[in-house]
């Protein structure tokens, strides 16, 4: 196998090699209000308990949202919710419904307050464990305490961002390297 050839890159540029996560949405309820904001800065940090880490700008109506309740909801939206996803990306919970204007339907979860978001695949029910690095680095370090996801298909297309307005869409899936894998890994 040949080695690359390679050239210098902006430093600030490599996200765009490291976001591949799903794009998600992230709903979030406190006094009354609920709320939705696409996230694809996140990452996962613990099989057991299940913990995830999330960047929140601290911009965002979602970011007070979500620090103050203590809560939220990881919505994985699938390829048909593409316009949605950028057009909840674009807007702020503080001057619409996302909810209303996007018609996506509110549903109640068993352990947060949050609301899922009926129409996509998945829908993960976290708390914040973690604030200790919200002022310092916007990362908020959550738990997921509860998970619903669809039963068919078994592997969903999901929306997994470039940066410059490019999507890829999650496509071919392989086991032919399983048996290489030390069972930990699997
Ligand atoms: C594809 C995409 C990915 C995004 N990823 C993030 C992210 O990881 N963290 C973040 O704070 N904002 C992210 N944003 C921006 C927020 O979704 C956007 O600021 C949103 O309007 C916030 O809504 P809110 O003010 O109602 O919370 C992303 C937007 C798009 C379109």
């Amino acid at each position: 196998m040949k080695a690359y050839e390679k050239r210098d890159y902006p430093v600030s540029e490599v996200r765009r090699f490291m976001e591949p996560g799903p794009i998600v949405l992230v709903s979030s309820a406190w006094r009354g209000d609920t709320n939705i904001m696409t996230m694809g800065w996140h990452m996962v940090m613990e099989f057991v308990p299940s913990r995830i880490g999330c960047y929140i700008w601290s911009e965002n109506h979602s970011f007070g949202m979500v620090r103050d309740s203590r809560q939220c909801v990881i919505n994985i939206p699938t390829v048909d919710l593409a316009p949605k996803v950028v057009g909840i990306g674009n807007s702020s919970g503080r001057d619409i419904d996302k909810f209303t204007r996007f018609g996506l339907t509110a549903v109640q979860g068993a352990k947060v307050e949050a609301p899922l978001i009926g129409e996509c695949y998945a829908n993960f029910e976290c708390r914040l464990v973690d604030s200790s690095l919200i002022r310092k680095y916007s990362l908020f370090v959550l738990e997921v305490v509860k998970a619903h996801v669809a039963a068919s298909p078994r592997y969903p297309r999901t929306l997994h961002y470039r940066g410059d307005g490019v999507f890829m869409m999650s496509g071919a899936n392989t086991s032919r390297y399983r048996k290489l894998f030390k069972p930990q890994n699997l």
